[in-house]
């Protein structure tokens, strides 16, 4: 596992990055963020887990939005307990084997309120790391808290993330949201892999047309603007608004859904992996 760490995991190293426990083998943690709530980040994470369980890696989430989790409900987690044997926490897994961590699984109530401040969320995201049977993952995606606040400069400076994807709403490209969360990926080294534009258009239902309701796609200009990869506009599609409402998302999600965003992680942690063994020896 050493080597792991060493190859990719800057934060790892540091005096405040979290470190594996001995029932755990991440080889590689991907963050998926944006610039501010309600874009469909939680979406686009369980929908690239979806993807990446379905090509046969061994996929988890670490819901690091302690105080928005959306992720085990979306997966059809809704209900379930994370269960802790000895202190260790033993995350949720869904039918499709994604395992999940998030504070809605440790939470007596579903619906309670997450009131905690700061330090505390700290200790929850630290708990869900360094105190959690993960087992081994190829890839564990890190579900970002929205924005670029304390919360997720914690999860920046503690994980080891090997880079992160960054999703938007249409407005946002527009308005320069996309900026902030690039920044301060940027200020963190942790490199972009690339844009998400996420319910760019729909499709009608009748002719199939893709209909843009916010105007033509800032993406590839965008993208261009910051030198990063454009990963693909999604539609606004009411059957995965569904879907996530019911649980039923690794059901429902299409084959092929963002393959350029999946595409991305793995060919980034390919390449990782070749540095570091190339280090190795
Ligand atoms: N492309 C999409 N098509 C349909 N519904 C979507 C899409 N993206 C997100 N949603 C829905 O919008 C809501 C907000 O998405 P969510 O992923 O929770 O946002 P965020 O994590 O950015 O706050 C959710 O109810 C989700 O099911
Ligand atoms: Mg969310």
């Amino acid at each position: 596992m050493d080597e792991v760490l060493h190859g990719h995991s800057k934060a790892a190293q540091g005096p405040a990055g979290f470190k594996q426990n001995e029932y755990t083998k991440i080889h590689h943690v991907i963050g998926v963020i944006s610039g501010k709530g309600g874009v469909g980040k939680s979406f686009v994470c369980g929908s690239l887990a979806v993807e990446l369980a379905r090509s046969g890696a061994r996929v988890g989430i670490l819901d690091a939005d302690i105080t928005g989790p959306s992720i085990p409900k979306m997966l059809g987690l809704a209900g379930e307990r994370a269960t802790a044997v000895n202190d260790i926490l033993v995350p949720a897994t869904t039918k499709g084997g994604i395992e999940v961590m998030s504070a809605n699984l440790v939470l007596e109530n579903e619906t309670d309120p997450i009131v905690w401040r700061g330090p505390v969320i700290a200790g929850a995201l630290r708990q869900f790391f360094e105190e959690c049977a993960w087992g081994e993952l190829d890839y564990l995606l890190v579900d970002m808290p929205p924005g670029t606040g304390d919360v997720p400069l914690t999860v920046f400076q503690s994980l080891p993330i090997e880079g992160v994807v960054v999703v938007s709403s249409p407005q946002d490209l527009v308005q320069m949201v996309v900026g902030k969360a690039f920044n301060m990926a940027s200020m963190m080294s942790v490199p972009v892999l690339g844009l998400v534009e996420n319910m760019a258009y729909v499709t009608c239902p009748h002719c199939g047309e893709k209909i843009w309701p916010y105007g033509p796609s800032h993406l590839a200009q965008t993208a261009d603007e910051y030198g990063i990869d454009a990963l693909g506009e999604l539609p606004i599609d009411p059957a995965l608004a569904a879907a996530c409402d019911h649980g039923t998302l690794e059901d429902e999600l299409p084959q092929g859904f963002l393959p350029k965003a999946v595409d991305a992680i793995v060919s980034t942690c390919e390449f990782d992996d070749a540095k570091a063994s190339g280090a190795a020896e």
